[in-house]
């Protein structure tokens, strides 16, 4: 992933404006900074840091750019390592195109090969990069626009590129799945490319949506689109208003990040379903396969996604595992730990310290670790055996979302591997996890505003209470420990998660009428019995009993998710009304959502 930033105008491009679009598209990612611009000569001149755009300034001239043309990128590891050579832009062998890229091309280790036995030079260990060499063969015979058309034709993928060629004074774009748009100024003194349309503001006046499949050629007098698979001119656009106000900018017209993360799942889950690399799934799994006995440690919300992770390593591999707290491990479990031992640390910052802490111990025990993070280059990442990057792209507010939800799509994909070592799947059926996790993320993606607004009339109800249950069995009761999590962090609510048949031994005194009551309705239909034995029993109390539910069948109000087929999905369906309701109660209460009082992203001491 990454922000893609670039403009073209007729006179030398004015100071700072890189960087401002940049500033603008830091969401994106913040492993490295980099930009390419024509020199006098007209050649191709390359400033990047692998770093935080804040830290770049200080190291290279972002500013002072001598030429009318330039390309900017901010980067999001998740193929290659936060350093220097792996920084956008990249460029092909002979230096006379320089690409950046917003996505993730697939197989591009087997294409890498195919290119260096053609005798191409590669200086990165980025996806990224295969496609500046594919271009750069097309380009032999054909102008820049259809071979930038061709190329993306070539390679599979959820991406979107922009580049520079030497000897053309324009901005070639092409969409193939990630979303780019050409910003169109009024005056017709510059035009602009961008991964969105908000960081556009106060440049252009108008953006045109390059659609999926499309190429462009971007120029001062002409912006000229192509289908790429067809490659006939593309006549109709969709055009936008550039509109929205500069202090919402940076959270793409959303009030707080955790809304933008939340709406942003769909796309998250697709792009960790296309992140995480067949060698390394493979590599991880056989790890547990092997293993005499597996640990899952972390903490938080993560510490519920590695909950999960047990159901899925039971369903889809056959395999008991043990999830302990990052921060209990040390004092309990370290004496079960020794040379067989597999442990799977998860942490979407992978810098909390209790995580740290245990993976080292557990290693100088002979432990064998899996690291599960969305962070390349963090230090779950350097003290792991393998790990595995969850893709979800950075995550801004402190309560996590979309990482959650990303989080366990890497770890049932993860579990289906390791089925496939123990019998319990096939290769089909391992290749459906796949395809039901993409059509999910589609179909969550059509219905996330309807969940939000069925969200919002819960929250209004729930929002003068302070304390609740909510409440689940099977593989949605870890989703009830993390809903009641979300409810303390954004909503500054007391909730407490509930095990379905444990609300009859105690808990049941505490509520009296108006008592809100959220039952995840339980996947399991052995479960639904006593579902409804114990939503009966709340409504005799008179409790305001909400249910969520994948259909319209449940007690009391019901919260409609995505339906879902799989057992595996329905955790990752549970939770998305659940956050937006404690969201919406948040926004209502006016509360700082986004940075709850007393709490850091990453808990690093
Ligand atoms: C959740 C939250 C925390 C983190 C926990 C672990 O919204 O803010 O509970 O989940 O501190 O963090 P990571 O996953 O980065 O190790």
């Amino acid at each position: 992933m990454g922000g893609i930033f670039g403009v073209l105008c007729r006179d030398r491009v004015g100071k700072g404006v890189v960087v401002e679009g940049l500033k603008r598209l830091i969401y994106r990612g913040y492993d490295g900074v980099g930009i390419a611009f024509f020199d006098g000569e007209g050649k191709i001149v390359i400033r990047k840091y692998p770093g935080h755009l804040d830290v770049a300034l200080k190291h290279i001239d972002l500013v002072n750019i001598p030429s009318n043309i330039v390309l900017g990128h901010t980067r999001y590891a998740s193929r290659g390592w936060p350093v220097y050579e792996n920084t956008h832009p990249l460029t092909d062998c002979s230096g006379g195109i320089a690409v950046v890229g917003d996505g993730v091309i697939e197989e591009y280790e087997e294409k890498r090969r195919i290119l260096e036995k053609k005798g191409h030079v590669f200086k990165s260990r980025t996806d990224i990069e295969v496609f500046a060499h594919v271009f750069e063969d097309y380009l032999r015979e054909n102008d820049p626009l259809k071979s930038i058309a061709l190329a993306a034709r070539e390679l599979n993928g959820v991406y979107a590129i922009a580049s520079l060629v030497k000897g053309y004074n324009k901005i070639y774009i092409v969409n193939h799945g990630q979303s780019i748009v050409v910003g169109i100024r009024r005056d017709g003194s510059c035009v602009y490319v961008s991964s969105d349309i908000p960081s556009l503001y106060g440049f252009a006046d108008e953006a045109i949506v390059l659609d999926e499949n499309s190429a462009a050629e971007v120029g001062l007098d002409n912006v000229e689109i192509i289908d790429i698979y067809s490659l006939s001119r593309v006549t109709e656009v969709t055009k936008k208003r550039v509109k929205y106000p500069v202090e919402v900018i940076d959270k793409a017209g959303y009030p707080h990040y955790m809304l933008k993360e939340i709406y942003e799942i769909p796309e998250a889950l697709l792009r960790t379903t296309y992140t995480l690399m067949e060698k390394y799934l493979r590599l991880a799994s056989m790890i547990v396969y092997g293993a005499k006995n597996v640990y899952i440690i972390a903490n938080g919300t993560s510490l519920h996604a590695g909950l999960v992770a047990s159901y899925y390593f039971a369903d889809l591999a056959g395999l008991t595992v043990n999830v302990v707290s990052a921060a209990e491990f040390p004092y309990y479990v370290l004496e079960n730990i020794s040379t067989g031992t597999v442990v799977i640390a998860v942490s979407q910052s992978g810098e909390t310290s209790d995580v740290i802490r245990s993976v080292k111990l557990a290693k100088q025990r002979g432990a064998v670790i899996v690291g599960v993070t969305n962070v390349v280059g963090s230090r779950l990442t350097l003290e792991s055996n393998v790990y595995l990057p969850v893709g979800a792209g950075p995550e801004i507010a402190v309560p996590a979302t979309k990482t959650f939800t990303s989080t366990l799509a890497a770890l049932a994909i993860l579990a289906g591997y390791t089925g496939l070592y123990t019998g319990v799947l096939s290769e089909k059926e391992l290749e459906s996890i796949y395809s039901e996790l993409r059509s999910f993320a589609k179909e969550l993606g059509k219905n996330i505003e309807r969940i939000d607004y069925e969200a919002n009339s819960i929250a209004e109800k729930l929002v003068k209470w302070n304390n609740m249950y909510v409440v689940s069995s099977g593989i949605n009761y870890p989703i009830a420990l993390e809903a009641a999590l979300k409810l303390k962090e954004a909503a500054m609510m007391h909730a407490e998660g509930i095990q379905l048949g444990e609300l009859r031994h105690g808990p049941m005194v505490l509520v009296e009428e108006g008592y809100p009551i959220i039952f995840i309705k339980p996947f399991e239909e052995t479960a639904l019995e006593l579902y409804s034995r114990v939503a009966n029993e709340a409504l005799a109390k008179r409790a305001l009993v909400i249910t969520v539910s994948p259909n319209n069948e449940g007690f009391g109000s019901i919260v409609r998710t995505v339906g879902y087929v799989s057992r595996f999905i329905a955790p990752i369906a549970s939770i998305i009304p659940l956050q937006l309701i404690a969201y919406r109660i948040g926004y209502k209460r006016k509360l700082p959502i986004d940075t709850p009082p007393s709490l850091a992203k990453a808990i690093t001491t």
